[in-house]
């Protein structure tokens, strides 16, 4: 099994996206052939500022190994090292309708927001695609949000291997019948954590840079004590029980308390005789317990800038040699080499 996925380095990592992904990269890196990238052509979008976007870059695969992907099991690459990303969501780009991009949530989403789109907002998901499809990926570990991009990858590898490919039937992807031939690009599907498919941000909305309610992994102590003293909560007084669940420090609770830990605070929750404060103390000790051995190693490598240099040197160098896209000349050029 192939597995590939991605962060773009638009700014701090935050809960949501370990929870969501990250989590399950560390888990899959034992399972299968793994890939993971920093989305930094992806991350112009929101940072344009080469300095900060060379910082942010860093930055990220600082975060990746802090949270224990190991180099020796998988792959971590920068996106803009293979350039065969770019080729391929061109010639993806010929195939995608616009229509299908026009309804593309993030980019509603953005567009909603009052951010006026660029061309590369609004082309987000093909090169998402390009991604994947590069890689011949089989599982994509992301979060629920991500789901729409990975049909979008389906969907449009359909429409291009029935395009190019003689006889490919899309009943039969990978031409296991008589007379029909595989794809050029394989299908991909998504992998969610369901308990973690959407992790909510301090306001109650999806967690989200771009809505500034995050808890950053690595943040500073002071304002991370601040963000969770602010997690939305109602007024209901300490000792009556709490009038729902729906709530997004219940929520986060679960999310990061051992099960045993976390029954407490459920039946406190609705039996009443603990307030809102008590959980976020609670909430804020889970996370310096989960995150002290992450944020302890980043500190090591952080002292140590020859030994993370030397790494990121090397993580660089074997890019092209570990990808599979540099060890064939990719399928899909045969397009637009055959007929010379
Ligand atoms: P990005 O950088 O926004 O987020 C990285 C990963 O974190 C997940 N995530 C969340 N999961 C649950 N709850 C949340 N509140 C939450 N916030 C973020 C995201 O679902 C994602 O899995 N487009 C991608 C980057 C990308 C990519 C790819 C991913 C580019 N190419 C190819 C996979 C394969 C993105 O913006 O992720």
């Amino acid at each position: 099994m192939r597995i590939l996925s991605g962060v773009q380095s638009s700014g701090r990592l935050h809960i949501g996206n370990y929870y969501g992904a990250m989590r399950q990269f560390v888990q899959l890196q034992d399972q299968g052939e793994a890939y993971y990238f920093i989305a930094n052509y992806h991350a112009l979008n929101t940072v344009r500022e080469p300095k900060l976007a060379q910082e942010l870059t860093r930055e990220a695969a600082l975060t990746y190994l802090s949270l224990g992907l190991d180099p020796k099991k998988a792959v971590l690459f920068r996106q803009s090292d293979v350039k065969e990303v770019a080729e391929l969501y061109w010639i993806l780009g010929t195939v995608v309708p616009q229509s299908n991009l026009e309804r593309a949530t993030s980019y509603k989403d953005k567009v909603a927001q009052g951010i006026s789109p660029d061309f590369g907002l609004f082309a987000y998901p093909v090169l998402m695609a390009a991604d994947i499809l590069l890689y011949s990926a089989d599982a994509v570990p992301v979060g629920k949000d991500q789901i729409q991009h990975i049909e979008f990858a389906r969907d449009w590898a359909v429409k291009f291997n029935t395009q190019y490919v003689p006889g490919y039937d899309p009943a039969d992807p990978e031409g296991k019948e008589r007379g029909h031939s595989p794809g050029l690009l394989k299908l991909p599907a998504a992998h969610i954590q369901e308990s973690a498919a959407t992790v909510p941000g301090i306001d109650g909305r999806k967690m989200s840079k771009s809505y500034g309610n995050t808890l950053e992994l690595f943040g500073e102590e002071k304002d991370l004590k601040k963000r969770i003293m602010s997690i939305k909560t109602d007024s209901t007084p300490v000792e009556a029980p709490k009038p729902t669940t729906d709530a997004p420090l219940y929520d986060l609770l679960k999310l990061m308390l051992p099960a045993s830990e976390f029954a407490e605070v459920d039946a406190t929750w609705r039996a009443g005789g603990k307030g809102y404060g008590d959980y976020k103390k609670k909430l804020l000790e889970a996370f310096h317990t989960t995150f002290g051995p992450a944020r302890q190693r980043r500190s090591e490598l952080l002292a140590d800038p020859g030994e993370l240099e030397r790494f990121l040197q090397d993580a660089t160098l074997f890019t092209r040699a570990y990808t599979p896209v540099a060890q064939t000349e990719p399928a899909w050029r045969s397009l637009l080499t055959a007929r010379w």
